[in-house]
């Protein structure tokens, strides 16, 4: 068996990001986002992404709920938004507990079966993650979950990769990292990683040196992809 390890990013891979914006429209006290909350989503998690970059490149780590809050309130001042404080506090009490995507239990109880190991390796701070694995309700089916917190970095420093060899004691080439973010799956493919991106939105790939080895629409292949590698 090539891959014993599969690896997944959580935010926008496991967990719908959209998901907080998307559920607070649709309660009654915060209808003024109705119109707008697709474009706030989008701007919230493009800061909070950029933020990460620019405070690893820059040596200024901070944990993973700060520049979440720093990402929500640039978007919400760019979206009209600002200074509504009982919105920002309820985008932020949802993003403890967004939703996973449907196929995520039944894809990783398929891995279980196989025999392999499963876990998260996120930018998210070890009480976001948990946070959110509880909610979805699929905890039991990870044997880990790793967060940068414990290498003070944000992805892609290979730092943060290195930590699934060091957790797992497998090589690289028997990990199959799975992310929905074209930039941190083409980054673990220079890493050394296996790599599945999932293309839900069917964007380009990314201009990188590297690009990810497979390119799946959702989660569900993931079990069968690991059979055939
Ligand atoms: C994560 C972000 C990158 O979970 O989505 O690491």
């Amino acid at each position: 068996m090539a891959i014993t390890t599969c690896v997944f990013d959580a935010y926008g891979t496991l967990f719908d990001v959209a998901a907080a914006a998307r559920q607070a429209a649709a309660e009654p006290d915060f209808s003024q986002l109705q119109g707008t909350w697709p474009a706030l989503a989008e701007h919230w998690r493009q800061k909070q992404l950029q933020y990460t970059w620019l405070r690893a490149v820059t040596d200024a780590h901070c944990d993973f709920w700060d520049v979440t809050q720093d990402g929500l309130d640039w978007a919400l001042e760019k979206t009209g938004l600002a200074g509504d404080a009982a919105l920002r506090e309820r985008l932020l009490a949802l993003y403890w507990e967004l939703q996973s995507y449907p196929e995520v239990p039944d894809m990783l109880r398929a891995l279980k079966t196989a025999g392999r190991a499963t876990a998260i390796l996120s930018n998210g701070s070890p009480d976001m993650l948990q946070g959110a694995a509880a909610s979805a309700g699929i905890e039991a089916l990870l044997d880990d979950t790793l967060s940068v917190e414990t290498v003070g970095v944000f992805k892609p420093d290979a730092r943060v990769y290195d930590l699934v060899g060091k957790r797992f004691g497998c090589a690289k080439e028997n990990v199959l990292f799975v992310s929905s973010n074209g930039w941190d799956a083409a980054c673990a493919t220079g890493y050394g990683f296996t790599t599945a991106w999932v293309n839900r939105a069917g964007e380009p790939v990314d201009r990188l040196p590297w690009k990810p080895a497979h390119i799946l629409p959702d989660l569900k292949g993931v079990a069968e992809l690991s059979d055939q590698i």
